[in-house]
């Protein structure tokens, strides 16, 4: 007779299997086990250890409640006792083999965790690239040191402005045509609003708002980025950035105004550098004036190192540099100081262009065009 596998044992009865004698059931018992030991090799992960465990532990049909109801509780009074003690040494050795198996797959589960998280000191580091600040952040750090050296202090103000501030406070009326020099741009803004706001064509705003606020002595500077409507070349951008100055006191003459425009200059482009003052006009400053400096390039000569005539001066070995001028009595009314106490002077810088001809650069583009490689070579 072909003999049931063990598998199939379980779920007969011992009469069913023919065991009548303790020899008998002990032989069961050691094949069940031997089936147990070599299953209990197929949990090698925590899925099919859950099936190994419930395929002989399960309350239902799971192998020790198979034996309990098919060998155990239809077991004849002298065999009972034998069953039941061979039962009870099976299920503490089938418990006890089912942990130990999932310790296993624990720890083994942990090392492949720690080896798949293992840190390679060996590997090359990841580089990151340090940054800079921008050529024109560094050319206002160092307007900001020299004019903090002789006692200037910095104010900033709004780059929407209105046109009372921008335009009319400096004495620039509605249809002045210097409003002309400076057509900028306008916001877009809602029916009714209160008034128009633009973008501040220059930093001379900030005149007006600063005397507002304090009484002289005031001496400040201004950075800040300012907006026209010009059209972009190698001098032009529609956004550019603007140091404005102004010194106003009770006693300031013309000599200090000169005095500290020459310091200003020497500091920032070197002692060979020459200096001149050239009559010109805005409606803020009177008299005002160009302040030129003589060409870097070709020394203030006008020619080219290679023969010609240079082409950053046009020959004219000078290169002009900003506006200034002696604040005109008219600004002090809109700021109700007496014109006839206080005196004081004011000017207003291109800082791309400084930047320009402090480092040699043709084309003011440049700096709006977030190119590493030109940013790189000013670190
Ligand atoms: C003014 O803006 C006056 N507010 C300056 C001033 C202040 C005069 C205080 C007197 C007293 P102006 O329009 O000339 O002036 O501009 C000043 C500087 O801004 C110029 O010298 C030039 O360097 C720079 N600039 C003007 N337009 C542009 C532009 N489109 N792109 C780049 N730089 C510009």
């Amino acid at each position: 007779m072909k003999m049931a596998s063990s598998e199939n044992k379980t779920a007969r009865t011992l009469a069913a299997l023919g065991a009548t004698q303790p020899a008998q059931v002990s032989a069961l018992f050691l094949e069940v086990r031997t089936r147990f030991d070599s299953d209990s090799l197929s949990a090698r992960d925590e899925s099919s250890w859950k099936q190994f465990r419930d395929a002989w532990l399960g309350r239902k049909s799971g192998v020790l409640t198979q034996i309990t109801d098919n060998w155990l509780k239809p077991a004849t009074a002298d065999l009972k006792r034998i069953v039941g003690a061979a039962l009870n040494e099976l299920r503490a050795h089938v418990e006890s083999q089912i942990e130990e198996r999932f310790k296993a797959i624990e720890e083994g589960a942990d090392e492949a965790a720690s080896a798949r998280e293992r840190v390679d000191l060996s590997l090359p580091g990841v580089v990151r690239a340090i940054g800079s600040h921008h050529l024109i952040r560094q050319v206002f750090q160092q307007i900001e040191d020299i004019f903090f050296s002789i006692g200037f202090s910095i104010v900033e103000g709004p780059e929407i402005e209105t046109p009372y501030y921008n335009f009319e406070a400096l004495n620039i009326p509605e249809f002045h045509p210097v409003r002309d020099d400076m057509d900028t741009f306008y916001l877009d803004l809602p029916k009714g609003a209160p008034q128009p706001l633009l973008l501040r064509t220059h930093t001379s705003p900030m005149q007006i708002r600063t005397m507002e606020k304090r009484q002289p002595p005031v001496r400040v500077i201004v950075p800040g980025k300012v907006y026209r409507r010009d059209n972009p070349d190698a001098t032009h951008s529609f956004i550019f950035h603007q140091v404005e100055g102004l010194a106003v006191d009770h006693d300031i003459t013309f000599c200090d105004f000169t005095g500290t425009i020459e310091y200003f200059v020497t500091q920032f482009f070197g002692p060979s550098v020459k200096t001149r003052f050239r009559p010109s006009y805005f409606p803020f400053t009177e008299p005002s004036v160009e302040f030129d400096v003589s060409c870097i390039f070709c020394g203030g000569s006008g020619s080219a190192a290679g023969g010609g005539t240079c082409s950053k001066c046009k020959g004219s070995g000078w290169i002009e540099l900003f506006g200034a001028g002696m604040v005109d009595p008219a600004v002090y009314g809109f700021v109700k100081y007496d014109a006839k106490k206080v005196s004081g002077f004011a000017f207003g810088m291109g800082i791309d262009r400084l930047a320009m001809l402090k480092y040699g650069i043709d084309d003011i583009q440049v700096f709006f065009q977030n190119d590493v490689r030109f940013l790189r070579q000013f670190p």
